[in-house]
């Protein structure tokens, strides 16, 4: 099996596993919107290989993390998508979990999924309690203030913002935090990974900013133009189109060039180069290019 479809099935007996004890109906239902179907996985993904790449002695654990992280995304998304930060209906190609439950069950759901992350890497590490310190230790920082996806966040509220301090932790902390949790789960040393999370997230952020701007609404899922119509800072808005481009190659290429030699290495570059030929495809680039310059020379012949 895939990883990536071990995932999906980690993810799905986790869900079972509370619906299965009770609560609120509507809560419940809510909850499992916001993970299935699911995006790319790629946050679960990253953190499982680099397990993998660290010899994977104690694979539940590395599933736990994995898990873990992937609910907390989810839950992020939920708060993302509220009236009150980004005002999204759509969500990997669905009604955003406000538009389809409301708005409290929403914030509800959102809330539950991170203290349910924090049960589903626990419950993996009942046989590996010395493990799970560090790695718990990595999803919370991951997370939390100063410098996790909630902290990411707060920055737009803040009247000014750098971007890099942003994006990193807006987005970059959740990479990091797979690939760290991923070698700490395998009893690895998770700063020798820490530059290919960092380098990883950010591109990420980037290819967003710039799919933000060139992608479409069907392929995507979700909405586009948001960072104009919300004024928030962007790789686009400040390096433009062409600088975003070279910049997220530039992130990947760092990336590739982090990852140490190990067991995993080839397929550690697989899964980065496949990701990036995946966000920011080289031909939707070369289209959008050749449309620009035949609206430029339009206008100059007028
Ligand atoms: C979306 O993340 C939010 C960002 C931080 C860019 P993903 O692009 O990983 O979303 P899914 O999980 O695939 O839907
Ligand atoms: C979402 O960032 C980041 C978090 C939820 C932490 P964005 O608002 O840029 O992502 P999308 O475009 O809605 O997926
Ligand atoms: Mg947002
Ligand atoms: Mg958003």
């Amino acid at each position: 099996m895939s990883p990536k479809l071990l995932i999906e099935h980690a993810l799905e007996e986790v869900l079972k596993s509370f619906e299965n004890q009770g609560g609120p109906e509507s809560l419940n239902k809510a909850i499992r919107h916001a993970v299935i179907p699911g995006g790319a996985r790629i946050r679960p993904q990253l953190c499982l290989a680099v397990a993998f790449a660290c010899g994977n002695d104690d694979p539940k654990l590395a599933m736990g993390a994995a898990v873990a992280l992937e609910l907390m995304h989810c839950g992020s998304l939920v708060h993302d998508d509220l009236p009150c930060f980004d005002n999204a209906e759509l969500r990997r190609g669905i009604p955003s979990v406000h538009a389809a439950y409301g708005e409290r069950l929403a914030v509800l759901a959102g809330d539950a999924l991170i203290v349910m992350a924090f049960e589903a890497l626990l419950h993996s590490a009942e046989d590996s309690l010395n493990r799970l310190a560090p790695v718990m230790k990595i999803v919370a920082q991951g997370v939390g203030v100063p410098n996790g996806i909630i902290a990411g966040q707060a920055w737009e509220c803040e009247p000014k913002v750098n971007l890099r301090t942003y994006q990193k932790a807006k987005t970059g902390a959740l990479f990091s935090a797979a690939t760290s949790a991923g070698a700490s789960a395998a009893g690895s040393n998770p700063l020798v990974w820490a530059t290919l999370g960092d380098s990883l997230g950010e591109a990420y952020q980037v290819a967003d900013d710039i799919r933000d701007v060139i992608g479409d609404m069907q392929s995507l899922g979700k909405p586009v133009g948001k960072d104009i119509e919300l004024d928030r800072p962007s790789a686009t808005r400040q390096l433009g189109l062409d600088g975003a481009v070279e910049y997220f190659d530039e992130l990947v290429a760092r990336a590739i060039h982090s990852i140490p030699e190990c067991p995993g290495q080839d397929m550690l570059k697989k899964l980065v180069l496949s990701e990036s030929e995946r966000l920011v495809p080289n031909a939707l680039y070369d289209r959008v290019q050749k449309e620009l310059v035949q609206k430029s020379n339009k206008t100059s012949t007028v």
